[in-house]
């Protein structure tokens, strides 16, 4: 019976050039339930949802919403007069207008005539405090968030809606512990005034909070629907992946070498205070702690992305000056940064570009242009490890999914060599299969007597795979600990100690 589904999809077919993205793909969802929909990265999911919610068009299908056939194409306007609303994966907002203005866009508030600022900020400031972000200033600037707070105003730019229908593409991949958690409650109270939720994630472990039935999906095709409590972990990944995964985690043991890297006493902007560690060749050095604790700031710091207001970088015992990632790079220090649209990628350009172009020094010919066969055998070594998913290597990276561009930010910095590579949340949004390949590459940068650092808020991540963590609270490295003895709680305790303290 259709009428029982908020919305129920048939035999969907989407080809893009090159790409078969969905390929006779069902799906639905009633109302009052969280359905997971899961899938490797590029198996098609947003595709589907952007179909849905009328961001593309169906090549062939039914669609019907509350059983209600749609005839025609969705669009955007015609898909919220629906009731349906999508967080998008990649965020979508304008980067240069307030708060207010962009959980108000195209929906304006008027009054005799003008723009009600003053009702737009109160209301934007009410949504945002439902989600428990009351100190967010709807009149600040959206590009000067961070990308946790980012999502959060997305979040409630779609609750503002009020809609019956809503898709969540990934939305916890940048929020805080606390934040997902405030979300998993408006999750809760959504369902239980009878929203239907699409919620995609790649983070396996938070399902069991909130998911009630689960849709699989692989390569653009549909492998199993059913109840969440159904399954086991192991056979969702297995759907997923189509094999199955042993290990998880894999961590090489390799003996540690001698100290590369010492920073000592370093200050930067507000949110670094006096970070002194050491990191070892041969060696994963873990950074833990909650979302805005300073370790990004600290990483940008020793890249010379943000400039240090004091403090020392020692490389192999000398001191180094590093002013600019320049500076970073040619030293042997390199970074894959958490903000792959912001800072990581141009996603106008082709994969082939954005791998050279910070390896311009590695495939540049003595005449100063490019060496098309280094440029060649770099592209090579940089994709082949991690098999991205595209049609070739001179596709535009937007037309990658998000999983897939993420790898390639990841990588850009496998094609060089380097002496220190710190990855700021590398696995973000990236499957679980392909996040073995990842510690795969970070076990090889070990065994080549690299030193590896690695943020990660993921604590099954960070402790399944570094060497040593540093725990991270307010600015300043709060406790040391031993990646194969520790436990959450322990890194938990360290990571919220001196909470309200500056
Ligand atoms: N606008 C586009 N142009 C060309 N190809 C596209 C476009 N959007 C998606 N694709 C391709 O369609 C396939 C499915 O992508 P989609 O983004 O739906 O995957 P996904 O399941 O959401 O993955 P992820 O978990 O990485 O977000 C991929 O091969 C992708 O490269
Ligand atoms: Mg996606």
């Amino acid at each position: 019976m259709k009428d029982e589904f908020a919305v129920s999809m048939e035999h969907i077919f989407k080809t893009f050039p090159g790409v078969k993205a969905l390929d006779d793909v069902q799906f639905n969802v009633k109302p009052g339930e969280v359905m997971a929909l899961l899938g490797e990265n590029g198996a098609g999911k947003s595709t589907l949802m952007k179909i849905l919610s009328g961001v593309y068009t169906r090549d062939k299908g039914d669609i019907y919403i509350f059983g209600k056939k749609i005839e025609g194409n969705l669009n955007t306007t015609k898909a919220q007069n629906l009731g349906i609303a999508i967080i998008h994966q990649e965020l979508n907002m304008c980067q240069h207008l307030t708060i207010a203005a962009n959980m108000f866009l195209g929906r304006e508030l008027i009054k005799n005539g003008v723009l009600d600022n003053k009702r737009m900020n109160e209301l934007a400031k009410a949504e945002l405090a439902k989600l428990g972000a009351s100190d967010i200033n709807p009149e600040t600037i959206v590009g000067d968030l961070p990308v946790g707070r980012q999502q959060m105003v997305e979040i409630a730019k779609a609750l503002l809606m009020n809609a019956k229908i809503l898709i969540m593409d990934e939305p916890s991949s940048s929020l805080s512990n606390a934040e997902i958690e405030e979300m998993f409650r408006i999750v809760k109270e959504l369902r239980n005034m009878g929203t239907a939720i699409v919620y995609i994630s790649h983070r396996l472990q938070e399902l069991h909070h909130i998911v009630d039935r689960v849709t699989i999906m692989r390569d653009g095709k549909f492998i199993k629907e059913g109840k969440f409590s159904d399954f086991t972990m192991d056979q969702i990944i297995s759907y997923m992946v189509g094999r199955e995964i042993t290990n998880q985690f894999p961590r090489d043991e390799v003996k540690r070498g001698k100290k590369i890297l010492e920073v000592r006493n370093v200050y930067a902007g507000d949110r670094v205070k006096d970070v002194s560690f050491d990191l070892y060749e041969g060696e994963v050095l873990g950074f833990a702690g909650l979302v805005q604790a300073g370790r990004t700031e600290t990483m940008r710091a020793i890249f010379g992305a943000d400039k240090k207001t004091s403090g020392k970088i020692i490389l192999d015992g000398k001191e180094i000056e590093i002013n600019s990632p320049e500076d970073a790079i040619k030293n042997g220090i390199v970074l894959a940064p958490e903000d792959r649209k912001k800072e990581g990628l141009c996603t106008k350009l082709s994969i082939r570009q954005n791998i050279s172009l910070p390896n311009l020094d590695e495939v540049s010919s003595k005449f100063g242009t490019i060496d098309k066969t280094k440029e060649d055998e770099l592209i090579k070594k940089g994709y082949e490890a991690l098999t991205i998913k595209m049609s070739s290597s001179e596709a535009a990276v937007e037309s990658l999914s998000g999983g897939n561009q993420q790898k390639v930010v990841v990588s850009k910095w496998l094609a060089r060599n380097s002496r220190v590579v710190i990855f700021d949340e590398p696995t973000r949004g990236i499957d679980v299969a392909a996040k073995v390949e990842i510690y795969q590459i970070i076990n090889k940068l070990k065994k080549q007597g690299i030193g590896v650092i690695i943020v990660s808020s993921e604590l099954p991540e960070v402790m399944g795979i570094s060497d040593r963590i540093l725990v991270f609270c307010n600015g300043r490295i709060t406790g040391e600990v031993d990646a194969r003895k520790t436990t959450e709680e322990e890194i938990m305790t360290y990571a919220t100690k001196f909470y309200d303290a500056n």
